[in-house]
């Protein structure tokens, strides 16, 4: 009996260090200490022995049970730690590699000059403001001094949305539009789309972009108009930059100027960018006619103001030497990713 027992504690030891996973280790100790496992059918088997060695069997065999216990215990809690390493290990992480990059989104460069330019004007007291992109003949054209028969009108052809509807062609509705919902000092800005009915070429495009100005208050000078727009010019094209008026018209502005820069890329002394002739038209400007200021209920004879229409395509283009305004529009990404910042 005491060799049956010995047996089975030397088999039972041998087993549970050969096998390798819990399933396999909950049969064996069924098949061991279970109902009808192998020490039950000892303990049965010592009906058998004379009486007065039964309780020490006896106790040999608890003892071996317990030993048993322990060491199935011992074993299952070495392969639960065994398994959680090899899932630890499978899972692990390598935070030193390289991550993946995702393509960051950024400004398209004609909202990158604009927000420079807000900057500018902000920083030199404007006020920034919407207008509608759909006006009516009124703002867009006759309250800027442009009647219905104007020859100017011819310039500026546009898109109809019906009677009296269009699509602006200039921001400088939108002067219109601040001088009757404000009252004098005013300084803002105003940039948007404009339309106008264009071939499309690489210098032209059925819309666009303008940013307006608008200044109007006490004894406003072209003076002020020069240094405004030169101090600008200067932002935008580094301090180098000189300023000229040519003169110039517009219905609504009078006197009225174009304003050139000097070429940043020669200098002035004339390349392919300013084609040979070293200045670059950024600009019209002008003061603001005195029917235009009547019309918005400002007294002519108190106030005076000027205005001047920025061409933001042309800023952009002659800023970073595009050479096709429709670049700017056929929203290429393998063009504008050069921009994002
Ligand atoms: N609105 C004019 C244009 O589109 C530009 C301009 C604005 C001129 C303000 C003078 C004053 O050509």
């Amino acid at each position: 009996m005491k060799e049956k027992l010995e047996q089975l504690r030397r088999q039972t030891a041998e087993a549970l260090e050969a096998l390798s996973d819990k399933k396999a280790l909950e049969e064996l100790r069924v098949r061991v200490m279970g109902k009808k496992g192998s020490l039950t059918e000892l303990l049965r088997g010592m009906g058998a022995l004379p009486a007065e060695e039964r309780p020490k069997v006896g106790q040999l065999v608890n003892r071996l049970r317990q030993e048993l216990q322990e060491k199935f215990d011992a074993r299952e809690a070495a392969l639960e730690s065994a398994a959680k390493a090899r899932r630890l290990e499978a899972e692990r992480l390598d935070v030193t590699m390289p991550g993946k990059r995702r393509p960051a989104g950024g400004l398209h460069p004609l909202n990158q000059v604009l927000e420079e330019l807000i900057d500018i004007f902000q920083s030199m007291g404007f006020d920034v403001v919407d207008g509608p992109e759909v006006e009516t003949e009124h703002y867009c054209f006759e309250a800027l001094n442009v009647p219905k028969d104007h020859p100017a009108r011819d310039m500026q052809d546009t898109f109809y949305l019906g009677e009296n509807l269009l699509l602006r062609t200039q921001t400088s509705a939108a002067q219109i539009r601040v001088m009757e919902g404000r009252t004098p000092p005013i300084r803002i800005i105003c940039p948007g789309r404009v339309y106008r009915a264009d071939e499309v070429d690489a210098t032209h495009s059925p819309v666009f972009h303008q940013v307006e100005g608008l200044v109007v208050d006490k004894g406003v000078t072209m003076c002020d108009l020069k240094g405004v727009l030169e101090q600008f010019a200067r932002e935008i094209y580094g301090p180098e930059t000189r300023v000229r008026f040519r003169p110039s018209f517009f219905p609504f502005t009078e006197p009225s100027v174009e304003v050139d820069v000097s070429c940043s890329e020669c200098g002035g002394k004339g390349c392919r960018i300013c084609k040979g002739v070293g200045w670059i038209e950024i600009l019209g400007a002008g003061m603001v006619h005195p029917n235009v200021l009547s019309v918005c209920g400002i007294d002519p004879e108190v106030y005076s103001g000027f205005a001047f229409g920025i061409g933001l395509d042309r800023l952009t283009t002659t800023r970073h030497r595009i050479s096709d305004i429709r670049l700017l529009f056929e929203n290429d990404r393998r063009f504008l990713s050069q921009f994002a910042e």
